[in-house]
């Protein structure tokens, strides 16, 4: 746990565009956004520098920041615990964050199959775009994605065909946004915790915009 001021600075800096890359900063401009002095501030910045959060280059008349991807998880938990509160579902609202992955094109011959596209047509009330979106979580996801593993998924049963043998899956209604999407995990036994394979009723890299490394949220709820 960081101090809840360490936190408030933090937010300040991300705010200002400190995630995207370095921002120019001065301790006055930092003390007067927390309303806090000059020297209270820059024992923030030096806190935060300290726990791994930010990076710091000292220049003559203030400094250059950036906020850390260990910064940016701090963020994000406190993002997902604000979505809790006021998201309609409360508690069994869940909120997984993630970052657009590519994967080896198997998604698109998977989902072009008849008796997979039928199963998810019927199980998520939309026919699947060819393809799955993959996303990789950030680590404060994981716990998130173990509680959705104990909601109630749809089985996807698998099929023979041309002598070949595909297997079970399992899928549940999810949202990117306003875009009614599944997330889709094959029965495999050791498929990897922190990848997350999403169907959608659209081509969801064009319609969002996003390509590989881009951050995306994804929910589960009512
Ligand atoms: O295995 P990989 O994720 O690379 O590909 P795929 O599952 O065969 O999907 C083909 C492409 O469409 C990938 O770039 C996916 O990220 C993308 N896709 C998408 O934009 N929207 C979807 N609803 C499904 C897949």
């Amino acid at each position: 746990m960081i101090p809840a001021e360490d936190l408030q600075c933090l937010k300040v800096l991300a705010v200002r565009g400190g995630c995207r890359g370095p921002i120019f900063v001065s301790t006055q401009s930092i003390g007067e956004m927390l309303g806090i002095s000059q020297q209270t501030a820059s024992r923030r910045l030096k806190s935060l520098e300290s726990a791994g959060l930010i990076t710091r280059n000292l220049a003559a008349d203030g400094q250059h920041v950036t906020v850390t991807k260990a910064g940016e998880e701090v963020l994000i938990r406190e993002y997902q615990e604000y979505c809790r509160i006021f998201s309609e579902g409360g508690e069994n609202h869940y909120l997984l964050s993630g970052s657009v992955v590519s994967g080896i094109g198997e998604g698109k011959y998977y989902m072009s199959l008849g008796p997979y596209k039928e199963q998810f047509t019927a199980a998520l009330g939309f026919e699947p775009y060819p393809g799955t979106l993959n996303i990789r979580l950030v680590p404060s996801s994981l716990a998130i994605r173990k509680k959705i593993d104990a909601l109630d998924w749809t089985r996807i049963k698998g099929f023979s065909t041309d002598g070949r043998t595909f297997g079970d899956a399992r899928c549940i209604p999810c949202r990117i946004g306003t875009i009614k999407c599944g997330i889709v995990v094959p029965g495999r036994t050791h498929y990897p915790d922190d990848l997350l394979e999403v169907i959608a009723p659209v081509a969801l890299r064009r319609r969002l915009g996003v390509e590989d490394n881009d951050s995306i949220n994804v929910e589960v709820g009512p």
